[in-house]
C-alpha cells in the first residue's frame, strides 16, 4: 500500500518534471529514486531479519526455562521429534534419496530430519538455520564431523550452483512472508542440481484440517509471536512457473501419502503403520 502510493507520487512527479525541466534533471531524479528504493529494500530486510530472530530467540529462551534441553529443543520445532523426523526422512527416500546424495536442510531446527539421516547418509548434509542455539544442539546430537552446520543469512543458501540433490524446507515457509519464500525458492533453484528435488511443507486454507492453526494464531495477542503463513496452491504454481521449476507432486497434509519403513508414533500416542502424513501439506519441485 505504502509502496503503491509512493510509486503513484513518483509518476506524478515525473510528469510535472517533464513539463518543466530538461533531460539532465530527469536523470538526477531517477538516480535519487533508485537510491531511495534500494535503501527501502535494505531497511525492510534488516527489520524483518531482526523481527524473526527476536521472536525465535524469545521462544527458545521460554522453552529452556520450563523444560530440560531435549524437550525444549523438540518443542521448539513443534514436538514429536522422532515421528516427524521419520516422516521427513521417508519423504526423501520416496523421492529417490540415495546414500551418496547431498542434502541441504534449510531451517533444520533441532535436527528432526538430521537425526534420522545420520546413520543412512554417506554424502554431504548441510543444515542451516537462523537460530544458533538449535544449530549447536543438532550438531552435537548428530555427531557427524563431516556434516556442515551454519547460521542462515536469512533468505539465501550460500552454496554453489547445481550442488544439491535435495533441498528441504520442512515447516519453514509456514513462518515466512510470500516474498521471502519466493526469494528462498529462487536461490534453491540455483543451488539444486538438474533433476534434483526441492521439498517443502506448507499450511493451506484448502484443507479444513489446517484451520485450527490459523484460529490459534489469530487468537494469540503477543506482539512477538512467531509468524504463521498459509500458502495457496496457485501461488506455488506461479512461483514454480516463474522460476523454471516443475511441480512433481503436491500432497494433502491430512491424507496418508508417505510410505513407511517402520511404525511412526506421535507424542500424543497415535500411530501410523503403512502410510503416514505430516499434517502439513507437502510440495515436491524439480529443476528440469
Ligand atoms: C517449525 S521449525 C522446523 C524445523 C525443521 N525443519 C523440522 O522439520 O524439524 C522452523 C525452523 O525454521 C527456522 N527458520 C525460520 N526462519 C528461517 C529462515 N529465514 N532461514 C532459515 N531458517 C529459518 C527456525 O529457526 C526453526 O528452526
Amino acid at each position: 500500500m505504502k509502496k503503491t502510493k509512493h510509486f503513484m507520487n513518483c509518476i506524478k512527479h515525473i510528469w510535472a518534471l517533464r513539463q518543466k525541466h530538461n533531460e539532465m534533471k530527469l536523470h538526477q531524479f531517477f538516480w535519487s529514486y533508485a537510491k531511495r528504493m534500494c535503501e527501502y529494500q535494505q531497511e525492510y530486510c534488516e527489520i524483518k531479519e531482526d523481527y524473526f530472530i527476536r521472536s525465535y530467540t524469545r521462544h527458545i529462551e521460554d522453552l529452556r526455562q520450563k523444560h530440560d534441553e531435549d524437550t525444549a529443543m523438540a518443542l521448539f520445532v513443534g514436538g514429536s521429534f522422532e515421528a516427524v523426523g521419520l516422516l521427513e526422512y521417508f519423504i526423501l527416500l520416496q523421492n529417490g534419496l540415495d546414500r551418496e546424495h547431498t542434502v541441504i536442510d534449510v531451517g533444520c531446527g533441532s535436527g528432526r530430519l538430521a537425526f534420522q539421516l545420520k546413520e543412512y547418509l554417506e554424502g554431504s548434509y548441510i543444515g542451516i538455520d537462523v537460530v544458533p542455539e538449535v544449530l549447536q544442539y543438532t550438531q552435537k546430537r548428530c555427531n557427524r564431523s563431516d556434516w556442515k552446520f551454519y547460521k542462515a543469512p536469512g533468505l539465501t543458501i550460500p552454496e554453489p550452483d547445481n550442488s544439491a540433490d535435495f533441498i528441504c524446507f520442512f515447516s519453514v515457509f509456514t513462518h515466512l512472508l510470500y516474498e521471502e519464500t519466493f526469494k528462498y525458492l529462487e536461490d534453491a533453484s540455483r543451488v539444486v542440481k538438474p533433476n534434483g528435488k526441492i521439498i517443502f511443507s506448507f499450511l493451506e486454507f484448502l484443507l479444513p484440517a489446517h484451520w485450527h492453526v490459523f484460529k490459534t494464531y489469530i487468537a494469540d495477542a503477543r506482539p512477538d509471536k512467531v509468524l504463521f503463513q498459509f500458502i495457496s496452491r496457485d501461488a506455488i504454481l506461479a512461483w514454480a512457473d516463474h522460476l523454471g521449476l516443475s511441480v512433481v507432486d503436491i500432497f494433502d497434509g491430512d491424507k496418508p501419502h508417505i510410505k513407511l519403513n517402520q511404525m511412526v508414533r506421535w507424542d500424543n500416542g497415535s500411530e501410523m503403520i503403512d502410510k503416514g502424513n505430516l499434517g502439513q501439506s507437502v510440495c515436491i519441485l524439480t529443476k528440469p
